[in-house]
């Protein structure tokens, strides 16, 4: 939830942290902070808001200099979001300076216990009392006192410490919240993810959970929290600085929706033989016996990757003929589920983070599940701890809204479906009709992202409206869900999404005098039952937006508006019928005058419960 840079080197590093902060600040926008290490002191400089906000601030305190230090985003957890809660956070004895992505559940016990041994503290947060309580056990050597804290420590942390007494070092461990070591010549920067270390070297390595990391500028030392060494493997990070660019584009998010065509088209490759009728998961392969012989499966996400992985639940019956469910992980992880043998657990996540996601996927695997996962970010905690999985190869994505993983998640459910299908009951003829429509995807979506200027029209239309219906039936049931989250989480308006059938109990009790429902009504089974849906709102005097398929010569007469997308089988329209909602919800965002990228309340990835 929160960004994490920090550097040891020989270079002036305040600028080069702020350049890392701004590429993660996606991660958690509430309040920004920065210490380094400046003729033996630590000083900070910290204030909520943007990271826009800290470098009005550190201008006013005319800047700091050091060549090691640290710096953090945050999105609250445990304290407002106020000056003194913002991190990085410092102990009142020892020196330490503390950053930390996560939260320490015991912290109330271990704060007692500092209170009684005499500590003051100046914020509410958990972090503080992790600083103190390394500060505490410190006896002239960070690293140890950072393990011994941490053997003391209950919850998740990514966090980085620095001590005025060692004035090189940075000392770095994590448990559930990602961190990265980036090894350069004579520096080290370490980093939250990836994009904020890619600049400066690509060689870089994963710290896994109860690691610590020692890095000086002549090296680094890894170990285990009860320090047993360590030997980590140094890779070249996969991110090109020109997917973590805006490319012309106004918002990443803007970006990530144009995107879609190239990014589906890279899903895909290698992975569709439409002559042969045939998948290629080497991801999956190794476990391909286990997998044919599976009874049941289960989709575990969260938010939009929950939407994803409902497709999901339909395309596995529906196409591969196995019974299928999916649900909230975090309802799953705490409802004594019942794992019968047979059943595949399938985490649905693009940042491979997500803390439910991941809970629920151990729980079931605890419970004798097979786990996959399907996962856009490379090496994430979750990729790793399931027994085989097919990336989404979506490329990073910043947006905070999830557009092109979403897509990137629908296409690869639909590559797994279609790679049991043909392993159970498919013919290789039926198999291959699919393929040849799927690999059509990302030209049908280049046509209507060329639409994009009449989907802004439409919504200029509804966008004072404040509250709107998203409905759908079948395959676009979830596609309804998907664009009342899109539109409610960055533009701030009221959106619900439902079946078109569940209308009726309930909710069609809201629809008054020009009230949008956005319809998912393209052909398919379902079409004339959708098409009675769209009477029954309109009788109430509630406007009509129908998401269409070209060449539907009637839908006009029934509907107020209507944006077209070419046809192709129902199962894959999910794919087309989502990216009118996603502009839709884009461009009413950027009319309201919102930060698209950086929506109120929200991080991109919920690495806390
Ligand atoms: O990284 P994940 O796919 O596991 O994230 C799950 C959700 O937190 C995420 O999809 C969230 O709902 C997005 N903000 C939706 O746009």
């Amino acid at each position: 939830m929160c960004g994490i840079v920090a550097y040891t080197g020989s270079k002036s590093c305040q600028h080069l942290l702020l350049e890392g902060l701004k590429r993660l600040e996606y991660r958690g926008y509430d309040s920004a902070g920065i210490a380094t290490i400046e003729n033996g002191r630590i000083r900070v400089v910290k204030t909520v808001g943007r990271v826009a906000n800290l470098e009005d601030k550190l201008e006013e305190v005319g800047g700091l200099r050091g060549t090691i230090g640290m710096c953090h985003t945050r999105w609250a957890t445990h304290g407002g979001v106020t000056d003194p809660n913002a991190h990085p956070h410092t102990d009142d004895r020892a020196g330490i300076c503390l950053i930390h992505n996560g939260i320490i559940e015991n912290y109330a016990a271990l704060k007692t216990y500092l209170q009684e041994k005499g500590h003051t503290f100046s914020s509410d947060t958990d972090t503080e009392v992790l600083a103190m309580l390394i500060g505490e056990l410190y006896d002239g050597d960070l690293e140890a006192a950072v393990q011994a804290a941490l053997r003391e420590v209950t919850g998740a942390y990514g966090i980085v410490v620095m001590c005025e007494r060692e004035p090189d070092t940075l000392v770095a461990a994590r448990k559930g919240s990602p961190l990265m070591v980036g090894v350069g010549d004579g520096e080290f920067i370490i980093a939250s993810d990836g994009s904020a270390i890619v600049s400066h070297t690509s060689q870089a390595f994963a710290l896994e959970d109860y690691q610590v990391v020692k890095v000086t500028p002549t090296g680094f030392r890894t170990s285990t929290i009860h320090n047993v060494p360590v030997t980590p493997k140094v890779q070249q990070l996969e991110i090109e600085l020109e997917e973590i660019e805006l490319g012309g584009f106004s918002h990443f998010m803007q970006k990530e929706i144009f995107e879609q065509p190239k990014a589906l088209a890279n899903t895909f490759r290698g992975r569709i033989d439409a002559k042969e009728g045939k998948v290629v998961l080497g991801g999956v392969a190794t476990l391909a016996k286990e997998l044919i012989r599976a009874r049941r499966t289960i989709l575990l996400g969260q938010g939009t990757a929950l939407h994803a992985a409902m497709i999901g639940e339909y395309m596995l019956e529906d196409l591969a003929k196995i019974g299928a469910v999916a649900e909230y992980a975090s309802e799953f992880r705490y409802r004594n589920p019942i794992i019968e043998e047979g059943t595949v657990a399938i985490a649905v996540s693009q940042s491979g983070e997500t803390a439910d996601t991941l809970a629920a996927l151990l729980e079931a695997k605890e419970r004798g599940a097979l786990a996959l996962g399907v996962i856009n970010v490379v090496g994430s905690t979750i990729a790793r701890e399931t027994d085989a999985g097919v990336y989404l190869r979506v490329g990073p994505e910043i947006g905070v809204a999830s557009t092109k993983a979403f897509v990137g998640q629908v296409a690869v459910l639909t590559l797994l479906a279609l790679w049991w299908a043909r392993r159970r009951q498919m013919s290789a003829d039926q198999c291959a009709e699919m393929l040849r429509h799927l690999e059509t995807v990302p030209e049908k979506i280049e046509r209507i992202l060329a639409q994009d200027a009449q989907i802004r029209r439409v919504t200029e239309k509804y966008v004072e409206r404040e509250n709107w219906l998203f409905l759908g039936r079948g395959y676009n049931y979830p596609t309804a869900l998907e664009g009342a989250l899109k539109l409610k989480e960055i533009s701030y308006i009221h959106a619900e999404g439902m079946p078109a059938a569940e209308m009726k109990h309930g909710p069609i009790a809201l629809i008054n005098d020009g009230m949008p429902a956005v319809f998912i009504a393209n052909r398919g089974r379902q079409y004339d039952k959708v098409m009675s849906n769209i009477a029954e709102v309109k009788a109430r005097g509630g406007h009509v937006i129908a998401v269409a398929t070209e060449g539907d010569t009637q839908i006009a007469k029934h509907a107020h508006d209507v944006l077209y997308i070419p046809d192709i089988p129902e199962a894959l329209s999910p794919m087309l019928a989502v990216v009118p909602l996603q502009l839709m919800a884009y461009h009413a965002a950027v009319l309201r005058g919102h930060d698209v990228d950086k929506p109120r309340n929200l991080a991109k990835s919920v690495t806390v419960e």
